[in-house]
């Protein structure tokens, strides 16, 4: 069968997509009288649907993977090149790119020094849980076996992974939930005063105690393991207030639990560093990782830890159970660290992490001015390539506007040649966040242009 491209009738691919796919994450009533959007080819920034229509992406492939743009053929090259020499074998063995990809990866992780293949960022953060789980029982006679996550934090949509999630609405009616996961407030400053006791001041370090509080309350010899994104994504683009992180780095280490930092989003460039807990200063046990990897050009996740946590698992012949006994049987692709090795020579060839930081900026500038005009913007916050604009009816009480306003500020949009985003199906009555994260190689042309539809759409939705 010869694949349709742009230009050809694409009746056959929209009937049987109609037929027969079972879309993510979306309504499928609709379709019973509008057409699935079916996406056929991209460049750079750009993506043209089934319809033909261009338009900008501003989110990367709608969930921030895209980081180095679509169409890209060296990547496309390097995979060809790998399938057709060894497409396959299981990760029991190594092979060229999985070994020269950890190598590339983990100079970028200074502290760091294992790299654990998977194939999404679920199962790279479960892989997480585990290894926590089995260091549980390796040195503390399986009681320190609790992991924190964070409330608006999203881990993945395994059944381990929502007992580890944050976004109400991605959980309910999935339980029951796996037992031995321990939910912490989230750090959210522009929604402080809904936290009893949250002081004005030094609000970082407050939030910080409030995962102390949990810890003792759970007791700190039960809790090994604290799993957080370095800036919260679906829950809202929330960026750490100033003085968390430090805080986060010495309760770890006063109970002595290990820090795994969830940058399924945030890593490989997308906050403008390699890693996003990298603006940090601070030295996690465990990083995870998968959308940024290889842009989405091969599906690769990694887990990566430090050898002290390998050393904890190295083989005691002794010991039948005491290395990591996990398999995962598309972990030992090797489309996935080929994509990935030169996905990383891009970011680093084309000076994207600079770009980042710079168009980063004028994205918050572009949508922070756009607060002078519309009154519905309450807060804009953002990390290199990845913002959001909190949209409130009210901006003394910060009363969110309603799901429907937020998804016709997406839709119009949409209508004038713009893919935006917008928190979705997370925190109750708090799905009012326009989400950007274009790829990294945006220029201030395409900011201007994303941020120039969002002042229109404002207009129309809210005068
Ligand atoms: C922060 C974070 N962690 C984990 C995941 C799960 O990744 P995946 O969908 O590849 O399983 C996601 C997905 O959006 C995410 O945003």
């Amino acid at each position: 069968m010869t694949i349709p491209v742009l230009g050809n009738d694409l009746t056959e691919v929209i009937e049987a997509d109609r037929a027969h796919l079972w879309h993510h994450l979306i309504q499928h009533k609709p379709f019973e009288t509008i057409d699935p959007r079916v996406m056929v080819e991209g460049k750079g920034m750009r993506v043209w649907d089934a319809k033909g229509v261009e338009r900008i992406d501003a989110v990367s492939g709608g969930v921030w993977t895209v980081n180095v743009g679509y169409g890209r053929e060296t990547i496309a090259k390097a995979v060809y090149e790998q399938l057709v020499k060894m497409n396959y074998f299981a990760n029991s063995a190594g092979s060229i790119p999985g070994s020269l990809f950890a190598k590339r990866l983990i100079e970028k992780m200074p502290g760091m020094s294992r790299v654990y293949y998977t194939n999404s960022g679920s199962e790279a953060n479960e892989k997480a849980f585990k290894m926590i789980r089995q260091i549980a029982h390796k040195k503390y006679g399986g009681k320190k076996y609790k992991i924190l996550y964070r409330d608006r934090d999203y881990h993945g949509g395994t059944l381990a992974t929502m007992s580890a999630g944050g976004q109400d609405e991605r959980v309910m009616q999935y339980g029951p939930l796996a037992p031995g996961f321990v939910r912490v407030p989230h750090c959210m400053e522009y929604r402080r005063h809904q936290q009893d006791g949250a002081p004005v001041e030094n609000y970082g370090e407050w939030a910080a105690d409030q995962i102390e509080k949990v810890i003792l309350a759970e007791g700190p010899d039960t809790v090994g393991g604290l799993c957080l994104e370095p800036v919260t994504a679906g829950g809202g683009v929330i960026t750490p207030p100033e003085g968390y992180w430090q805080r986060v780095q010495e309760i770890c280490k006063k109970y002595d639990i290990l820090l795994h930092i969830d940058e399924v989003v945030c890593g490989v460039g997308r906050t403008g560093t390699w890693f996003g807990y990298q603006h940090y200063g601070i030295k996690p046990d465990f990083v995870t990782m998968a959308k940024g990897v290889a842009s989405g050009y091969a599906a690769i996740a990694c887990c990566v830890t430090t050898e002290a946590v390998f050393e904890m698992f190295k083989d005691n012949p002794d010991d039948p159970l005491g290395y990591f006994r996990d398999i995962s049987t598309f972990g030992g692709c090797t489309a996935g660290p080929a994509a990935a090795l030169e996905n990383m020579r891009i970011i680093e060839d084309e000076g994207l992490l600079a770009n980042t930081v710079a168009m980063g900026e004028r994205t918050v500038n572009n949508l922070r001015a756009l607060m002078e005009k519309h009154r519905v913007i309450g807060d804009v916050r953002g990390k290199g390539l990845f913002c959001g604009a909190e949209l409130v009816a009210d901006r003394q009480t910060k009363e969110p506007v309603s799901e429907k306003q937020v998804a016709a500020v997406v839709g119009e949009c949409f209508a004038q040649g713009v893919i935006i985003g917008s928190s979705n199906r997370s925190v109750p009555g708090l799905n009012n966040v326009l989400c950007l994260s274009p790829a990294l190689i945006a220029t201030a042309d395409d900011i201007d242009a994303i941020t120039g539809a969002i002042d229109k759409a404002l207009t129309k939705v809210f005068g």
